[in-house]
């Protein structure tokens, strides 16, 4: 395999990576009470060690009552919470690696199966996690400005704790994603529309309110996705012209990189080409993107969490669009949570030791 391509450094604002390898936002829920431990911090620091260029923590949520449907997701508020954070850079730092939280509101959520509920109901734009299916309450004015302000307040926190950048969720179906979907944005006020543009508003208010408080120089991504874990074959965008209207406002508001989630990285976005979502958005905004999905893995991720296995998988393809220019940094989830020392076999060429991924590495923070 011709991984050099891989291996050059990259360089954007606080961004100075070693490699184009980013470890890509992965949900463990091993934070009891929303405080990460050191089990935790060993966990990120093992992927230092193993060389990943850039880290993106598992979704961490802002200071909102209901922002989290787990008791053991991470908060990214508190003392205790920023102090346990604080030991995972620290630690990150310390290997020569470079990270950022993900930034995660969930919205409106179905109930978890351990049974823990917030202390108040799950908050959306008109309380639907997908179609016909409402679990909490349709945000008000000030439930608005109130979460705009608490994604301000936990940019500045990474900031402050040093942090290399900060990623917002805005994929998968979770709080700004929900504002993005008409099936979950049925708002008749200025965060609604019958326009995907219309419905960036939250999104752009959000990343407004954050670059204010992190100022120019702070890299600030943002991850969108077109499919939804409630259908995975939805498109925001169907076309690259309603797509330029989706993604241009967000760059407008002052996102620095589009990390363009895909199940498949693969997977054409629209006809007539073979670009993926993350080459599509690249072309369309000439901003630098990521791309993500199966990279190194024949399977999926859903399918992983329905109990498939993966095997290895050939990077030629990554390589050959890479080459191209379709996109600048490469997103690895999976593999990099089985194995902290994925990258630098692949940049050894020790294919024959790679891991492939099973359900069993879900039940533990694995560290060797
Ligand atoms: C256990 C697990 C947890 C995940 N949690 C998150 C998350 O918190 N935020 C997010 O944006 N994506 C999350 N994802 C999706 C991954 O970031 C990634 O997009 C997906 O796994 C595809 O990459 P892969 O095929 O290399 O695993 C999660 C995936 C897995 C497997």
């Amino acid at each position: 395999m011709n991984t050099q391509n891989l291996f050059s450094p990259f360089q954007l604002k606080t961004l100075n990576l070693r490699n184009r390898i980013v470890m890509a936002p992965m949900t463990r829920s091993f934070s009891p009470n929303g405080i990460p431990t050191e089990k935790v911090a060993a966990y990120y620091q093992k992927r230092a060690e193993g060389e990943v260029g850039l880290i993106l923590s598992e979704g961490t949520v802002i200071d909102r009552p209901s922002a989290s449907n787990d008791a053991n997701v991470p908060h990214f508020y508190g003392q205790q919470a920023l102090s346990g954070w604080q030991h995972v850079i620290e630690g990150v730092h310390a290997k020569g690696g470079q990270m950022g939280p993900q930034i995660w509101h969930m919205g409106i959520m179905d109930n978890h199966r351990s049974g823990w509920v917030p202390p108040v109901p799950f908050e959306g734009p008109s309380g639907l996690n997908r179609p016909d299916f409402t679990n909490g309450s349709t945000m008000s004015q000030k439930d608005i400005d109130d979460t705009i302000l608490a994604f301000g307040k936990a940019a500045a926190d990474a900031k402050k704790a040093g942090f290399d950048c900060i990623e917002l969720h805005g994929a998968h179906g979770y709080l700004i994603d929900q504002f993005f979907w008409d099936a979950t944005n049925l708002r008749t006020d200025v965060y609604g529309g019958k326009t995907l543009a219309e419905r960036t508003r939250f999104a752009t208010d959000v990343i407004k309110e954050v670059r204010k408080q992190v100022g120019d120089d702070f890299a600030v991504i943002i991850r969108l996705s077109q499919f939804k874990p409630a259908e995975y074959t939805h498109k925001l965008a169907n076309t690259p012209q309603e797509m330029e209207a989706w993604l241009q406002p967000l760059v407008d508001a002052g996102v620095d990189i589009l990390h363009c989630s895909q199940r498949r990285f693969w997977e054409p976005e629209f006809d007539d080409s073979d670009l993926n979502f993350a080459g599509w958005a690249k072309k369309l905004t000439g901003k630098t993107t990521i791309t993500v999905g199966s990279v190194g893995l024949t399977g999926e991720f859903f399918g992983a969490f329905a109990g498939e296995s993966s095997q290895p998988a050939s990077l030629d393809e990554l390589s050959r669009r890479m080459d191209r220019g379709d996109f600048d940094l490469v997103a690895v989830g999976r593999p990099l949570l089985a194995d902290p020392n994925w990258v630098t076999k692949i940049k050894t060429g020790r294919t024959s030791e790679l891991k492939g991924f099973s359900k069993e590495a879900f039940a533990e923070l694995i560290l060797e």
